[in-house]
């Protein structure tokens, strides 16, 4: 799957993913379908993306001091109406790609609270949707936190989830019946 980043795209779908052809990966493919034409996949585990090293220095300037590819990315993340995470349960959490990412996040965390340059948008929307083996919605209340400290740290206050239980094998995520239509209704504005 071929990452593109436009800041102009309507949508962008955030792939938490770490397995080629996974359930992750295939559940992105129809978000995608599902999205309508305008959406554009950020495929995380292919890009350059460091751990938050904790300096803080984003807090006094506003900026984050690692240079890489996040550099690129944030300005999607604060104009980009519509921001959807797809993420497998890992541990209860978010896949460990994605946490990565979601801890860089701290420098628009700063941006909104301190330096009060990124302000909410009311128009914007977050959608979090995951997969895992578990029967249990409540299994996925680790994920739907982290979701909501991330979607306010970029100026998004309207969080919808999406939590797909009993997704393991390889392909079981395409053994949902109704899953493009559960997406249509999660995707539409
Ligand atoms: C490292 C790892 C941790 C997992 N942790 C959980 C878990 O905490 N709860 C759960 O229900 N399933 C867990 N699973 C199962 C996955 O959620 C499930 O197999 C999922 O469909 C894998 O998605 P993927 O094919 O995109 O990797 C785990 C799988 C892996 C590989």
């Amino acid at each position: 799957m071929k990452a593109r980043q436009c800041p102009l795209a309507e949508t962008l779908i955030i792939s938490g993913a770490h397995s080629v052809g996974g359930n992750t990966e295939t559940l992105v493919q129809h978000v995608q379908q599902n999205a309508g034409p305008s959406a554009e996949i950020l495929v995380l585990r292919e890009k350059r993306i460091q751990h938050c090293n904790g300096c803080r220095t984003c807090e006094r300037t506003g900026s984050c001091v690692i240079d890489d590819d996040m550099q690129g990315i944030y300005p999607l993340l604060e104009h980009t109406p519509s921001v959807v995470l797809v993420t497998p349960l890992y541990f209860l959490s978010v896949s460990s790609v994605m946490k990565q990412f979601v801890d860089r996040c701290q420098v628009l965390y700063a941006r909104r609270y301190i330096h009060k340059t990124l302000i909410d948008d009311a128009a914007r929307r977050g959608i979090v949707i995951a997969q895992g083996a578990t029967e249990n919605q409540g299994d996925f209340a680790g994920i739907s936190l982290i979701a909501r400290s991330f979607f306010y740290s970029i100026g998004i206050r309207s969080i919808r989830p999406l939590f797909l239980t009993d997704v393991d094998k390889r392909g079981d995520i395409n053994l949902i019946a109704s899953l493009d239509e559960q997406l249509r209704i999660i995707l539409q504005r």
